[in-house]
């Protein structure tokens, strides 16, 4: 059935004592879909994976995973997904093979069948030059795409990957984006993705929905998160000026039609501006305080301004102004205490 729903989600909700973590959320995913869940450190996106995951027990609402109640029938559940997550272990002394013999074990897989799937999934993540070496020795791309291929064998309808690209350089990155994109296409498996960057949920989801605190606050494919804010309405504008100051930077951020104004580096500002008369009312500040403006250009929005507008968060902070746009993490999201 195409655009069936695989996974159903009602209502979800996590509590900590008093701390709301996943605070009544509702989504599906379909079947054959790459699905993120985009959003700062702390808003959820664990929780959430782990709840559907079976490895942690919603404190209300429920979910389905092919029919399946993740806590009634957590065991049918478990036979269908597989979950790749930052604490796995692999044992380094033991090869790539034999790792995955032991953990191929644990899934009651017939010898036969183990051997021939663990020979074809270390061919599709290209380490079969590398079966006999000891896991101890690998890069961590390499690791991380053994915890793929652990997830793999039993051959799950359903992968949950949270943050497959945390730490990784951005060629693993590259690798491991590529690796799902093939899982996918050629497995037909659904992916549930969870990340804070921006690059990835951008060039792999199907749709995205962002988190913070807990909650969805958007949820579309990226294309049309980013059409939210690139209306008649909102523009963004990036803007050097070679005598920028301090004191211009607040009157800027003052302007009402301002919604939010990021200092890229120190002659260069980006602002996500709304009304017809936003773009003269920025230049006249800047004139007015001395500003000298020597490039002005029109930016296509990115997810982190689609997450700025919605959240009106700064989800930045100074320290990783030089990396590149698409490769920088949001900023820590204030914690929220009830
Ligand atoms: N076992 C727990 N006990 C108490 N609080 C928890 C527990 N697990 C998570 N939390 C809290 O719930 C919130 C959400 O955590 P979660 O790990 O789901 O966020 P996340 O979006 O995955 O963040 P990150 O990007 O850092 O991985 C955080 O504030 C976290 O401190
Ligand atoms: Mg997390």
């Amino acid at each position: 059935m195409a655009n069936a729903s695989i996974i159903e989600v009602k209502n979800l909700t996590k509590t900590f004592n008093k701390f709301t973590a996943v605070d009544d959320i509702s989504f599906d995913v379909k079947k054959g879909e790459i699905f993120g869940l985009l959003g700062p450190n702390g808003a959820g996106k664990s929780t959430i994976l782990r709840m559907l995951s079976t490895l942690a027990r919603p404190t209300k609402g429920t979910a389905t995973i092919g029919g399946y109640d993740i806590v009634k029938a957590d065991t049918e559940v478990r036979t269908l997904i597989g979950i790749v997550s930052e604490k796995m272990i692999m044992y380094n002394r033991l090869t790539a093979k034999e790792n995955l013999w032991f953990f191929g074990s644990l899934f009651n897989i017939p010898k036969d069948v183990l051997t021939k799937r663990v020979d074809e999934l270390l061919e599709l993540v290209q380490l079969t030059q590398w079966k006999n070496a000891q896991v101890g020795t690998f890069s961590t791309g390499m690791r991380q795409r053994m915890n793929v291929v652990r997830a793999l064998l039993n051959m799950p309808q359903v992968l949950f990957l949270d943050e497959p690209t945390l730490g990784l350089d951005p060629q693993s990155s590259v690798e491991i984006r590529e690796f799902i994109r093939k899982l996918n296409r050629e497995n037909g498996a659904t992916v549930v993705i969870t990340t804070h960057m921006m690059v990835d949920a951008d060039l792999l989801c199907d749709r995205i929905a962002i988190i913070d605190h807990g909650k969805i606050v958007a949820l579309d494919t990226s294309a049309n998160l980013k059409k939210m804010i690139s209306g008649a309405d909102t523009t963004i504008i990036k803007l050097d000026i070679p005598n920028l100051s301090s004191v211009l930077v607040e009157k800027l951020r003052a302007l009402k039609c301002a919604d939010a104004v990021t200092q890229e580096n120190s002659t260069s500002l980006k602002i996500l501006v709304h009304g017809d008369e936003a773009f003269d009312s920025v230049i006249d500040a800047i004139r007015v305080n001395g500003g000298k403006i020597s490039s002005m250009e029109n930016l296509q929005p990115s997810l982190e301004d689609v997450f700025l507008h919605i959240t009106g968060h700064q989800v930045r902070d100074s320290a990783d102004q030089k990396i590149p746009m698409a490769h920088r993490h949001f900023g820590e999201a204030p914690r929220r205490v009830r």
